[in-house]
């Protein structure tokens, strides 16, 4: 029996929660050519947004065309090209008109073409002469897509991995030839939001203002309740309405442990779940991540291990350098207090949820914020 909820990818519309605001507004970005930047915390749901997205497009426009990449494992503009020559590979058929179309280019980009033994899909390697070369083949890529005359969304997940490549012009570069082309829509993605936030909202830089921004926030607890208690109840199991409040407090509606608790519990096989067996299954999850966490305080000093328990403690703190704060955990001085902060975010251990009034600063793993509280 498949556990209905899922904790990697998405599946289906029946297996996704809500999202439904943000589906139409992207919808509606995508029908009209809008390019866009969508943004937030790691594993609140981002990727699976995108490929739900895709999934309504393939339903109700199914003359738009989706391609999807992550190019979190790229390095630098040559495994920028392969991954966005792959998934074109991946959204065009073979035996469709453009996807022979596309093979012929391909070819022009002389690559030694394999294919996964396991997953069939396409493998570029391509050899380059020159940095010229490069750019003409990126070039090359986007005017093929365009001039199919066909509307074509690309997403781009995990977009700010492009300010780790060697070749400092890339920002530039993309943006010249995006701008160049009518029929594809962008779709960038990223959790890292400082960067992100700086190429799409830095004046001096080539992105600035470029696009529309969607930015996700928390499922509502209406819609994920009821959701939770639809998909235990669809395979004969039920569940208290006080273990879902028990369920969406403790995971504070962060969508990945959200999903993962309801996916400990629905595995652990009860066939009546109350509070005692969510709260088992939290213990269940710490546990599992100790080895982990213990990683993260050889990683860290001293002071630094400290400040994470603090905040852990505090479950979200709004004042990082009020008096209240620092005196209960024995932080030191205000400047000591952002200066951990800015570490422990720099390293993701931290997430700052930043609001007009407030910046908010919490564990951003939530089983491990759970697991410090009690140090
Ligand atoms: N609306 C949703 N309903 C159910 N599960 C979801 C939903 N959004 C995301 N997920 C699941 O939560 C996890 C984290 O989501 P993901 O899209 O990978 O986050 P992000 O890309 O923001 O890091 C994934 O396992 C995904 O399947
Ligand atoms: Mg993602």
């Amino acid at each position: 029996m498949n556990n209905p909820f899922i904790i990697n990818t998405y599946k289906s519309r029946e297996l996704f929660c809500d999202r439904e605001n943000e589906l139409q507004l992207m919808l509606r970005n995508s029908i009209n050519h809008t390019d866009m930047t969508l943004i937030s915390q790691r594993r609140m749901g981002k990727t699976g947004l995108i490929l739900r997205l895709f999934d309504e497009i393939a339903t109700v426009h199914p003359d738009i065309h989706t391609i999807y990449l992550d190019i979190f494992s790229s390095r630098n503009i040559d495994d920028f090209i392969k991954l966005l020559a792959e998934a074109t590979m991946k959204s065009f058929k073979p035996k469709t008109t453009i996807g022979e179309k596309l093979m012929t280019f391909i070819k022009t980009m002389r690559p030694q073409l394999t294919f996964d033994n396991i997953t069939g899909e396409p493998q570029l390697m391509i050899a380059y002469q020159s940095p010229h070369e490069k750019e003409y083949t990126l070039r090359g890529l986007l005017e093929f897509l365009d001039s199919q005359e066909v509307p074509i969304i690309i997403a781009i997940d995990e977009f700010q991995q492009i300010r780790d490549y060697p070749e400092k012009n890339m920002e530039a570069l993309l943006r010249t030839y995006i701008q160049q082309t009518s029929n594809l829509t962008f779709i960038y993605c990223g959790s890292k939001k400082h960067l992100m936030a700086d190429i799409f909202n830095n004046e001096k830089k080539p992105f600035y203002s470029s696009t529309s921004f969607v930015s996700l926030g928390k499922i509502s607890a209406e819609s994920y309740s009821s959701f939770i208690q639809r998909l235990f109840n669809e395979y004969d199991r039920d569940i208290d309405v006080e273990a879902i409040d028990f369920i969406l407090d403790w995971t504070r509606r962060h969508t990945y442990y959200t999903q993962q608790l309801c996916h400990t519990i629905f595995a652990d096989g009860e066939h009546h779940i109350g509070i005692s067996e969510v709260k088992a299954a939290c213990e269940q999850l710490m546990q599992q991540g100790e080895a982990i966490y213990l990683q993260y305080r050889q990683m860290l000093t001293v002071k630094q291990w400290s400040y994470l328990i603090a905040v852990a403690k505090e479950g979200t703190v709004s004042q990082i350098t009020a008096a209240g704060f620092l005196s209960r955990h024995k932080l030191g001085s205000a400047s000591t207090s952002q200066r951990l902060a800015d570490a422990l975010c720099d390293k993701g251990l931290l997430n700052d949820d930043i609001s007009v009034k407030e910046t908010t600063y919490s564990v951003n793993d939530v089983f491990f914020s759970h697991w410090l509280e009690r140090l």
